[in-house]
């Protein structure tokens, strides 16, 4: 990220690419309700891009937590804020203990996240604690070809003996054991209708998704 007139962190990497906090909040921001005067969360905050991001648009207060793969997360985030003058409240927190902050928000961020969790459906639960209007939410998803259809396909009651439960549209976690593309750190794929399932199931109501890429959406969710 910039950082100051010519001061790029890291600008050479080769991980996902120098310049991809930039692509990710290109998908991001059209669909990011105004933040301003509003409290906001960033789950999994990593380096702080999305926090600091939400704080310069004007949001009255961000915390930004993080607590998995990313060892020096928050110490970044803090060098990173610091450089830019931002107030942002940056703490060593896991998904799962967001409650223990005692405060609301009126919009979580949920960006690369969800597949890094080995118990998904808890942590939808306690943002939905926490959340008072919207969840953004980006994950990793099996190949998708963007359909509508898949997204609102909601199944009441499933015949267990039926055919349905190996259809390609019903909603599909698919457990990695080990490694995705060398990462150690991923546990489950979603299908694009195993991510708005699991939403809706959680309380909340899809409002929007977009689809960056044939593996992975963003969906915009308001909590009901
Ligand atoms: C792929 S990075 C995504 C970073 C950033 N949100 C983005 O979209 O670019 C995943 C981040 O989630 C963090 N993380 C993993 N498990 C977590 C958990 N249980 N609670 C909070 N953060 C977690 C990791 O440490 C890492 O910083």
């Amino acid at each position: 990220m910039n950082l100051g007139p010519d001061l790029w962190t890291n600008p050479t990497w080769e991980g996902a690419g120098p310049d991809y906090p930039a692509w990710r909040w290109k998908f991001v921001q059209p669909i990011l309700p105004d933040v301003k005067n509003r409290t906001c969360l960033d789950i999994g905050c990593s380096s702080g891009f999305f926090s600091l991001k939400l704080k310069e648009l004007g949001a009255k207060y961000v915390l930004g937590v993080d607590d998995g793969e990313q060892r020096n997360a928050i110490q970044q985030a803090s060098f990173a804020a610091s450089c830019l003058g931002l107030q942002v409240d940056f703490r060593h927190l896991s998904v799962y203990d967001v409650g223990s902050v005692g405060k609301s928000f009126d919009v979580v961020l949920f960006l690369g996240v969800f597949y890094h969790l080995r118990n998904p459906m808890l942590a939808l639960d306690a943002l939905r604690r926490v959340c008072t209007e919207t969840l953004l939410i980006q994950t990793i998803t099996t190949p998708h070809h963007q359909s509508q259809a898949q997204i609102n396909a909601k199944h009441d009651d499933v015949d267990l003996h039926g055919q349905i439960l190996n259809e390609p549209e019903f909603p599909l976690l698919r457990f990695v054991e080990g490694r995705l593309n060398g990462d150690p750190s991923c546990w489950f794929v979603p299908s694009v209708s195993a991510v708005t399932a699991m939403l809706r199931s959680a309380g909340f109501e899809v409002e929007e998704v977009v689809f960056p890429t044939s593996n992975e959406i963003i969906v915009r969710c308001r909590a009901i």
